[in-house]
């Protein structure tokens, strides 16, 4: 997305992916994109098959004592998300780089940043057993929470704000046409569980199970079952279908501050990690690297270096709201290992007044169709 959005203002760049390109395009990820994430794709000329495939939703359910709960997004915002997987974005970005003449290189190995404070900052690689250094005017650290972006940094400079949760999501990929129009979030006495989908065709669902699952344990039947339970609602049932892929995810909240070292800047996962709870993860870093894009062409064109100086400050704003709406959604829908009989008539109370009062449902909808690009 960085790339293609700095193409649009002539700015040339290299994506260095250590991944195959057809790992970056099958590997399933998220699938919530916010009304601005379409927007700018639209903007941009690569939401074209975005706007044919992609399912509009103007609402999500909260279900909690078996009963369901619609939160209107029209209603309350005017807006509405897509469901559009995280890997056909991928799909019509790449096309889009390579049909311009991009470059991305696949499959290199052994990558490290260095002279990160100097005016040319260098990148080196291995590619098909060669070993090469880019040099270049600046350095995007777009490659995720493991990446080696975040840890180039010298210590001492960045500091880390963090909560791990005390559960994961075990995830499933089923073809299975999904059960409700509409995203399901779940609070249920054995735990959180969520019904989402992918296509038409294809449903995904999540259940709150241990930090550290073995999913070797979980049989298909298992699944199902304690799906159905967790899900169920009167006059509602759930279809199966075939487990086309299972997994077991960790949930944390995670941010560095600043964003930025140098001519390294930090964009998406590198810098911050949200628990899946709200969808927000794919979102954020297309916000930062619309900063990032701004600032960039602002320094190519005009010489500024102002908007590159804020780029942290302008990301972290958001971020931090974002973080809020993640934990908060996160803490509202989960079971807690210590939590009390107060907590849980404490969950129940904010889900029936977030359920029941306007102020607090377009509180939900406004930061779930998603914030401002920069607020
Ligand atoms: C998903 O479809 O993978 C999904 C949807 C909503 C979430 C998290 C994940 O909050």
């Amino acid at each position: 997305m960085l790339s293609q959005l700095l193409h649009l203002q002539g700015i040339e760049s290299v994506v260095i992916e250590n991944r195959s390109r057809q790992y970056v395009e099958e590997r399933v990820r998220a699938g919530v994109l916010e009304q601005g994430t379409v927007d700018l794709m639209n903007e941009m000329g690569v939401g074209e098959r975005m706007k044919r495939e992609g399912l509009v939703h103007y609402g999500i359910e909260l279900r909690f004592h078996g009963r369901g709960h619609r939160i209107d997004f029209k209603e309350l915002t005017g807006k509405g998300i897509t469901i559009y997987s995280q890997h056909e974005v991928v799909k019509d970005l790449t096309n889009a780089r390579l049909a311009a003449g991009g470059q991305i290189l696949f499959e290199v190995e052994e990558v490290s940043v260095g002279d990160l404070d100097d005016i040319h900052p260098k990148i080196l690689y291995q590619k098909d057993g060669r070993a090469y250094e880019l040099t270049c005017d600046f350095i995007a650290g777009c490659d995720g929470f493991h990446g080696i972006c975040r840890p180039s940094v010298p210590a001492g400079i960045l500091t880390e704000y963090e909560r791990v949760y005390p559960f994961g999501w075990l995830g499933i990929l089923a073809e299975a046409p999904p059960s409700s129009s509409e995203l399901i979030y779940t609070y249920h006495d054995r735990g959180f569980a969520l019904l989402s989908m992918r296509t038409e065709r294809i449903s995904r669902l999540y259940l709150q199970c241990k930090p550290d699952e073995d999913i070797g344990r979980w049989s298909d039947d298992e699944i199902w079952n304690e799906l159905h339970t967790r899900l169920a609602s009167d006059g509602w049932t759930l279809t199966e279908g075939p487990v086309l892929q299972k997994g077991v995810t960790g949930m944390r909240s995670f941010v560095v501050e600043p964003m930025q070292y140098g001519r390294l800047f930090l964009a998406g996962d590198s810098a911050h990690i949200v628990p899946p709870t709200g969808a927000k993860g794919l979102n954020l870093a297309i916000a930062d690297v619309r900063v990032l894009a701004r600032a960039l062409a602002g320094f190519y064109a005009n010489k500024r270096q102002d908007l590159l100086n804020q780029y942290s400050q302008t990301c972290l704003r958001r971020v931090w709201k974002v973080q809020r709406f993640s934990w908060w959604m996160t803490s509202m829908l989960h079971r807690f290992p210590d939590e009390n009989p107060f907590d849980r008539h404490r969950q129940l109370a904010e889900l029936d007044y977030v359920t029941s009062s306007r102020a607090a449902s377009q509180s939900l909808a406004e930061n779930y169709v998603g914030l401002p690009m920069e607020w």
